[in-house]
């Protein structure tokens, strides 16, 4: 499969990829996972990136295309397709990764939206926790871990991100609106774009996301 999650902060991109990850045996992209490692490790890329991410800024088109393009080039699992979660967020990004796809000969199966109103985000963000080293994620509430702030997996701390504040959150969501909404209109022109209801419950969401692909099969 070759596909793209957009959607704005909290709308469940990466509750939802690891799923299709594993029904499709390709790789999960996630440009906001990598950047987070890159802050972990403290390299200069991440250093720079954190002052961005935590303000709710993009960090800089050249940048996300170059990872993703590095690791479609070198990533095992992505020979098997592959599911992009928060990339392409500006236009720029969309068309450098249709670039990158036409020198592969490939093209997008499927551009989904997950679509949910502002006002539902605030209480996702505030309680989501997560677990640094592979990305699992949770919530206090609504999907809380089998143990008090502890991984299911690994039985490791599970963390806040720094970006998961109201105030960072505002900001992450006026740059959605400003700069990813021109992206859904550039794949609802170009055909391959379908909108799910991603206000529903986690196990709905998932089967929404089944109907679009038994439908284009
Ligand atoms: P990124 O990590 O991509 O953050 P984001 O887009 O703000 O999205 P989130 O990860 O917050 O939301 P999600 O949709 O994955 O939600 P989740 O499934 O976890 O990017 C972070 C930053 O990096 C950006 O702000 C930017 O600075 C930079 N960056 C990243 N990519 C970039 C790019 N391409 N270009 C430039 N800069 C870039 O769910 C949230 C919570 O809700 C969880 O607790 C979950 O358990 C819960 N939940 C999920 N689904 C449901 C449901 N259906 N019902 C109830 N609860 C649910
Ligand atoms: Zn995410």
């Amino acid at each position: 499969i070759r596909m793209i999650l957009i959607g704005p902060p909290g709308a469940g991109k990466g509750t939802q990829a690891p799923k299709i990850k594993e029904l499709f045996s390709c790789c999960h992209l996630a440009t906001g996972d990598m950047l987070r490692s890159q802050v972990a490790k403290k390299t200069p890329l991440g250093r720079e990136a954190k002052k961005i991410m935590d303000q709710g800024g993009l960090v800089s088109d050249d940048i996300v295309i170059g990872m993703i393009k590095e690791e479609l080039d070198n990533n095992k699992e992505c020979k098997g397709g592959f599911i992009l979660d928060g990339f392409p967020r500006t236009v720029p990004q969309a068309e450098g990764l249709d670039k990158m796809l036409q020198e592969r000969n490939q093209t997008l199966q499927h551009a989904v939206e997950l679509q949910i109103d502002d006002s539902l985000l605030v209480a996702r963000i505030t309680g989501r926790l997560i677990h640094p080293a592979s990305g699992r994620t949770y919530h206090s509430t609504f999907n809380p871990p089998k143990e008090y702030m502890k991984d299911d997996v690994s039985g490791e701390p599970l963390v806040q991100r720094s970006d998961d504040n109201p105030e960072a959150l505002k900001k992450r969501l006026a740059t959605y609106h400003a700069q990813t909404t021109p992206v859904v209109n550039y794949y609802q022109k170009s055909g391959i774009w379908k909108g799910i209801d991603a206000s529903q419950p986690p196990g709905q969401v998932w089967k929404s996301l089944l109907s679009i692909f038994h439908e284009q099969r």
